[in-house]
């Protein structure tokens, strides 16, 4: 991941480059730094931790120069230190960089043997080094050609020169990277929100490629040096959301805005009066697409496995469901009727943007289900479906899972509809039922005094479980997810039937257990199955939906009763009593709820 700004004006830039690491920290919080170019001198600062500490350490204001590079990292190669951190520079280089060079032991020997010093544990550094090296022979875009060809492995750059001081060098082999036009000045960024705050005027490098930034003028070039042109595209920026308000965190605040971003969904794709979906210029026939794949990361691959249970509910099309890091290194049988459906929020994370490419390379048919429509996964899609969620800046996601899930069943029940494999009854009915969906999340939002006071159970515990059958398993999953990640509170999802099967074994006296058992067909084989735990010593959560009937079961700790509605949709009220659990638990602990330890949002390595 890491991220990457620079900019070349006609005024000091230090300010604008501090403000755009600041949006950046989604892609690493680990260290921070920043190099400008002023009077002949490369002047490099750089922190460990976040920005923030990088404006305690140096006094930012007075960093002169109207040229220069930042740099946010999430450590790769070298423990997070101020001199691990970026940019990392020779007496006329200096570098950051995003990805990993899988070559960098080699090149480092041989640039050893040619007498450069190295100062850090990088990988980076190679980088630096080699393109001294090459610049000793060659003019610029050929010495940039020639270290792009030496190096293996995914990067995207930001390079600046003592001795070629009114310039910015940005490349790109696997990791996305930008350049944003303005007025007196250009810029380079790893995406378009590090850059939306000063421009909407974009391109988007593609593998291969190189720029040249200047403050009144961008050239690109092709991986051999060639000159080449690109298309500027204007972004919509709408910066205002990506406000706190007076929330306490971004988490708390996205969690609270999923009514909201629900109805924006349901509005973008269901047509109420003629109680139908739209999915326009879908480019596939029905007898196109015999099976589907859904692919994700984390979380987005948990709304893939939510999916799966829709899918197979409502057509007949063989279903399968694969996590992108496995499945990009897989032999896979790859299927012409077959439909690929790539799920991510950030449109970024590098394992399943190369599971895309590979299928794009295979010719299949490829859909992506994002937030961000400019992203390298959108762009490389032969479709998209938007979740139109609006920016999601806390790093563990909430509306973004509801909002993947949401268009996940809304395609769902259209192909099913047009398959004729569902009853039009049914498919209107479900359609209605969409309706009062944002309503029930928002009632479903009231539990929180009762789920603050839980959390601090979950805190005390060695580690806890969640359990769930059915639609109710992969929210289980997302539940343990959340719960981890922010309160690094060891937890576990499992199907609840699985549990005999070893993880029994487990449950001692105390020990914390949600069990999603919603009264749905699964209801009461999930019921038994939480009276096994509770029976060896289990203290446990009941998360199920409110019915004028008791549920059948002695000591049970503590219920909290979700609204109804149909089936399908009581996985999207499951999950919200699961976010706050985990948002009250890390809030609880002190800890920094919207960046986790050891997390990042954009996951742009493998
Ligand atoms: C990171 C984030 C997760 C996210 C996953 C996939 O690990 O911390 O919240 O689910 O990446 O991200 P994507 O942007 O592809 O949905």
């Amino acid at each position: 991941m890491c991220g990457i700004i620079g900019i070349s004006s006609n005024k000091p830039v230090s300010a604008n480059i501090i403000n755009s690491l600041k949006k950046l920290e989604y892609r690493g919080y680990d260290s921070a730094g920043i190099a400008t170019l002023s009077d002949g001198t490369i002047n490099e600062v750089k922190s460990k931790g976040r920005v923030d500490n990088l404006e305690n350490n140096f006094d930012l204001k007075n960093l002169r120069g109207n040229i220069g590079i930042g740099h946010v990292r999430w450590a790769t190669h070298g423990i997070p230190n101020s001199l691990n951190a970026h940019p990392h520079s020779s007496h006329n280089v200096s570098v950051v960089h995003n990805g990993i060079i899988e070559n960098s032991t080699i090149l480092k020997k041989h640039l050893i043997n040619k007498g450069h010093d190295f100062k850090s544990q990088t990988d980076t550094e190679v980088i630096v080094h080699l393109i001294t090296e090459n610049l000793k022979t060659s003019e610029l875009e050929e010495a940039i050609t020639k270290t792009l060809k030496q190096l293996d492995g995914s990067f995207a750059l930001g390079i600046v020169f003592r001795d070629i001081p009114d310039l910015i060098v940005g490349a790109r082999r696997g990791s996305p990277l930008a350049v944003g036009y303005g007025p007196n000045e250009n810029y380079l960024g790893s995406d378009s929100y590090a850059l939306k705050s000063m421009t909407n005027k974009i391109t988007y490098l593609d593998d291969g490629e190189f720029c040249v930034v200047k403050k009144d003028q961008v050239l690109f070039f092709n991986e051999n040096g060639k000159k080449i042109n690109k298309k500027i595209l204007k972004l919509s920026s709408n910066e205002s959301n990506y406000d706190k308000g007076d929330f306490k965190h971004f988490m708390a605040k996205e969690i609270e805005e999923q009514p909201t971003t629900i109805k924006t969904g349901i509005k973008e794709y269901v047509d109420n009066v003629n109680k139908d979906i739209n999915i326009f210029n879908f480019p596939w026939k029905n007898e196109d697409i015999k099976s589907i794949t859904l692919i994700g990361c984390g979380t987005a691959y948990h709304s893939c496995l939510m999916a799966k249970y829709w899918f197979e509910e409502l057509t007949n099309l063989d279903v399968s469901i694969d996590i992108a890091s496995e499945f990009r290194y897989r032999k896979n049988r790859f299927k012409k009727d077959s439909l690929y459906v790539f799920v991510s929020q950030s449109g970024e994370t590098a394992d399943t943007f190369a599971a895309l490419d590979l299928c794009n390379k295979n010719n299949m048919k490829t859909c992506a289900i994002v937030n961000v429509i400019e992203s390298s996964i959108a762009r490389d899609s032969n479709f998209v479906l938007p979740i139109h969620c609006g920016p999601e800046i806390g790093v563990a996601s909430t509306k973004a899972f509801l909002g993947q899930i949401l268009v996940l069943y809304i395609l769902a029940l259209k192909l099913g509809s047009l398959r004729n494999e569902i009853e039009i009854k049914d498919y209107q009915e479900k359609i209605k039922d969409l309706k009062d969906l944002p309503g029930l999340i928002e009632k479903t939002l009231q539990h929180d005094n009762d789920i603050q006071a839980i959390s601090s159970t979950f805190n005390e515990a060695k580690g806890s479980m969640f359990l769930g059958r059915g639609y109710s398993y992969p929210i289980a999953l997302e539940g343990a997810l959340k719960l981890k990640e922010l309160s690094y509170i060891h937890a576990e999802g499992y199907p609840a039937g699985e549990m005999k099967h070893g993880p029994l074994a487990l449950i001692e006296e105390g020990m914390p257990v949600v069990v999603l058992a919603p009264r749905d067909s699964y209801y009461k084989k999930t019921i038994s199955n939480m009276q096994e735990v509770i029976a060896r010593g289990a203290k446990v959560l009941l998360i199920t939906n409110k019915s004028k009937d008791n549920v059948v079961s002695e000591n049970i700790w503590e219920t909290i009763e979700v609204e109804n509605t149909n089936d399908d949709l009581l996985p999207f009220l499951l999950t919200i009593p699961l976010q706050k659990l985990a948002y009250y638990s890390a809030l609880k602990k002190g800890y920094d709820i919207d960046k986790p330890r050891n997390l990042a949002k954009s996951v742009t390595v493998e």
